[in-house]
């Protein structure tokens, strides 16, 4: 867990932005893979906003995390044309199988499971992203096979 010292020098160069809050998310995210938890009273005295306010904005935006992601990502579709061909059904096979809720990582360590809003894979629904890799016309089967493949 980075010090509030650390969090403050990658925030200080963007303090001069018009809407600073999104590029200081970002670039937390990218130096430590995750928002770290001493962040939150960094930003918000450096921005005078609201703990309200700041987590509102790192839930709203999905791609911000809380935490550290294990050694693989499984993004799973929660759009509309993949929630229509079953896609709440397959997040459920694999929430179960990892034995995590959205956003959790494996007790292992080697799986963490994010939703993720359109891959732009729809005619291929349901589908799925893992470690960046597109896989449509997922089943359960399939999805069984993808969480054993990262580890889990
Ligand atoms: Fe799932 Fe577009 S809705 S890929």
């Amino acid at each position: 867990e980075p010090t509030e010292a650390q969090i403050r020098d990658v925030i200080a160069p963007l303090q001069g932005l018009e809407g600073p809050l999104l590029p200081m998310l970002h670039a937390l995210q990218e130096h430590w893979g995750y928002v770290p938890q001493a962040a939150a009273p960094v930003i918000c005295a450096a921005l005078n906003i609201s703990r309200a306010e700041f987590h509102g904005v790192v839930s709203f935006y999905h791609d911000f995390r809380e935490a550290p992601a294990g050694r693989h990502v499984l993004k799973i579709c929660r759009a509309e044309a993949c929630q229509a061909m079953g896609g709440t059904e397959l997040a459920g096979v694999a929430l179960d199988r990892l034995g995590v809720d959205w956003h959790g990582t494996t007790a292992n360590g080697a799986v963490t499971v994010e939703p993720v809003y359109c891959l732009g894979l729809c005619a291929c629904a349901p589908a799925a992203m893992i470690d960046g890799r597109v896989v449509g016309r997922l089943d359960a089967e399939g999805m069984t096979k993808l969480c054993a493949e990262a580890g889990a």
